[in-house]
This record gives structure tokens, sequence and C-alpha cells, in this order.
């Protein structure tokens, strides 16, 4: 038996914008392997979004964008749990009673808020200006995410990591001073390796990021996406010329998204780039025939999903049920403890 057998392992998803392919490549996949070993949650993090969108429509429809882009990647919500945040209120009883036993000085050194701090300073302004409390809390909603389905595995980006230290801190405060009547799971985080173990390169060759406005959404329609590859901004190397690979971002990005059914393209398509003959031209016209052949029933599942009242409403109520069971489990014992 696998290590991984009879663990669980909880994801959030924080609804911020659209999923993009180094979300994909760097999330959504990696995460979904982890699904076929682990007893598996997933939610969306809406109620963690509400730190910065404050248009209703928009978080509206980024929880629902990201809710049928993990489905239509594959996430079989029999297998697992998958819920939206803001439909089990028992996180949020649990919330306040972590609140209690968690150090404000632990939230002072967390990274999204120090860094916050450190911007403000910078520009002279005050320290806290523009900050939140559910920036400033965002660690403890975290942690109560986590514990209160009895997580052992967080596989998180490394940027999130800290994060779930603190959780393992929280669960630990806790225990200690209630542990005889109820203890917490102590989580641990994984970082699961995407495809190649490295970044997907953006349109302008930075990493690929909301932030930087560099991505390729994933359900464009077609004609979007064939447009969005063209302007790739290349080089003047005429056609004929011999091409490094691996320094082109459009070749990285066929590279790390190809399924293993193209991977004969890929080969042949380094092959031609470093013999000479191949232009930039054809190899984005390779790039968006592979993407579009990957892409295309995902964004036609999508797109079903996202009609209104198709059945992603009633999949997200059967998760909340089940998390909410869970959970009621959890808060019930710790109810008693406090
Ligand atoms: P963004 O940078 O667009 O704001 P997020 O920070 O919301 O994306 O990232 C969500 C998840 O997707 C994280 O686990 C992150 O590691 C992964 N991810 C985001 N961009 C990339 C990328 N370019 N390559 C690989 N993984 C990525
Ligand atoms: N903070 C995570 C992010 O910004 C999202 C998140 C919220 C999360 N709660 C979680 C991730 C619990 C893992 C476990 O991406």
């Amino acid at each position: 038996m696998s290590e991984a057998a009879g663990k669980v392992s909880l994801t959030g998803i924080k609804p911020s914008g659209e999923v993009h392919l180094g979300n994909l490549i760097g999330a959504v996949r990696p995460a979904l392997r982890l699904a076929e070993e682990y007893d598996s949650l997933y939610f969306i993090a809406d109620y963690h979004a509400l730190t910065s969108i404050r248009d209703a429509e928009l978080l509206r429809h980024y929880s629902r964008s990201v809710a049928a882009a993990w489905l239509a990647a594959g996430l079989d919500p029999k297998r697992t749990t998958f819920y939206l945040q803001s439909d089990v209120p028992e996180i949020f009883e649990l919330n306040w009673v972590m609140s209690c036993v968690t150090g404000k000085g632990l939230m002072n050194r967390a990274h999204a808020y120090k860094a916050a701090r450190d911007r403000n300073v910078e520009a002279g302004e005050d320290p806290d200006a523009g900050v939140n409390m559910g920036l400033f809390n965002y660690p403890v909603l975290m942690a109560v995410d986590i514990l209160i389905m009895e997580t052992d595995v967080v596989p998180v980006g490394k940027d999130q990591v800290q994060h779930v230290e603190y959780a393992a801190d929280i669960a630990g405060s806790f225990n200690h001073l209630y542990g005889d009547a109820y203890s917490f799971t102590v989580p641990k985080a994984i970082v699961p390796e995407s495809g190649t173990g490295e970044t997907l390169p953006g349109l302008d060759g930075r990493k690929m990021s909301k932030s930087y406005d560099n991505t390729i959404p994933l359900f464009l329609p077609e004609n979007k996406l064939k447009k969005l590859i063209r302007r790739i901004p290349t080089d003047s190397t005429p056609v004929e010329a011999p091409k490094d690979p691996d320094s082109s971002s459009v070749f990285q990005i066929l590279n790390q998204v190809a399924p293993p059914s193209a991977a004969d393209v890929v080969a042949d398509t380094r092959k031609r780039l470093e013999a000479g003959g191949m232009g930039w031209g054809e190899l984005k016209n390779v790039l968006f025939d592979v993407l579009n052949t990957e892409l295309a029933p995902m964004r036609e599942r999508y797109e079903e999903l996202m009609e209104p009242g198709s059945e992603l409403d009633e999949t997200l109520a059967r998760g909340a049920d089940r998390a909410r069971t869970r959970a009621g489990r959890v808060l019930g014992a710790v109810r008693r403890a406090v």
C-alpha cells in the first residue's frame, strides 16, 4: 500500500481571475494526479478572494468559472469532495475559535501582510494603509480551511508553504490547550512538481501570471487563441537560420504543455528549429494545433458547465453537503472542548 493510502489531501483555489495555462500545468494537473492517491478535497476559496475583489458579479463569475475549469480539466466530483468555501458556515465559526489561540505576532510575520507593509513604508505611507483585517487574518482562515477537514497534506505552490506551516502552528497551540478533549491533525505542505518542474513562461517571456497580464487563458475561443499565439513576440532570425528552442518561449510553452501523445511532434519541432528551416510563424502554427487539440474537448465541457442552470451548481451543492457533514463533526468536538 502507498504511503498516501487513507490520508486526506486538501487544496484551496482562490477565484481571483480566469484560469490560465500556467495554472493548468503548475496547479491543476499536479493536484489532480494526487487525487489518485489521497482521499481528496478541493474547494473554491471565494471568501479569501473577498479581501481584494469588491465586485459581487465578478466574484460570482470567477467562482463559477474556476470551478468549471477544474471540472473540465478532469476533477471527478464523485471521487472527491468539491465545494465552495462560503457554502460551509462551520468554517467561519471555527475561524473565531482559532483566532483566539493564534498569536498576533505570528500574523505580523506573514509574507503577504509584511509585503503590503513594506510597500507602504517604501511609498512613505502609513504602514497599514489599504490593509483590511481580511488580509491580516487571511492565514487564520486558511488554517481553518485545512484543519476543519482533518487534512494530512496540502498540495500548494511555494508561495503558500508558510501558510500551511502556520496552520500546523495554530493546530499545535489548540492541541496544547485543549488536547485532552480534542486534537487537530497537524497538516504538512507538499509542493508538487509540475510537468517539467519549471514555471511556464507567458506571452512576454516572464512567468505566466495574471499580475503580468501575459497569460493564455485556458478557454479562449479557437480564433482568439490563434490570434494570441500569433502575438507572442519573436526576434527577426530568418526562417532558414538555426534557432535555439530552449530560448524561445513559444517552444517552451509547446514543450511543457504538449501531452505525451504529441511527444513526437515536439521532438521533431526541436530538431527542425536546431537545423534551421523552420520559422517562428510555423512554430506558432504547431503550438496552436497542439494546444487546440488538447484544449478543445475541455473548452466544450467548460462552456456547458458555464451555462446558467447547468449541473455545476448542483455539483457544488452536493459537495457542500459532504463538506458540512465532515466539518460539523470537527466543529462539534471543538465546541465541547472550548
Ligand atoms: P497568477 O500568478 O496568475 O496570479 P496564482 O498565483 O493564482 O497565479 O497561482 C495559482 C497556482 O498556479 C499556483 O499553485 C501557482 O504555483 C500556479 N502557477 C501560476 N502561474 C504559473 C506558471 N506560470 N507556471 C507554473 N505554475 C503556475
Ligand atoms: N491561499 C491560497 C492561495 O492564495 C488559497 C487557499 C485558501 C488555500 N485556503 C486554502 C490553499 C487551504 C490550500 C489550503 O492560493
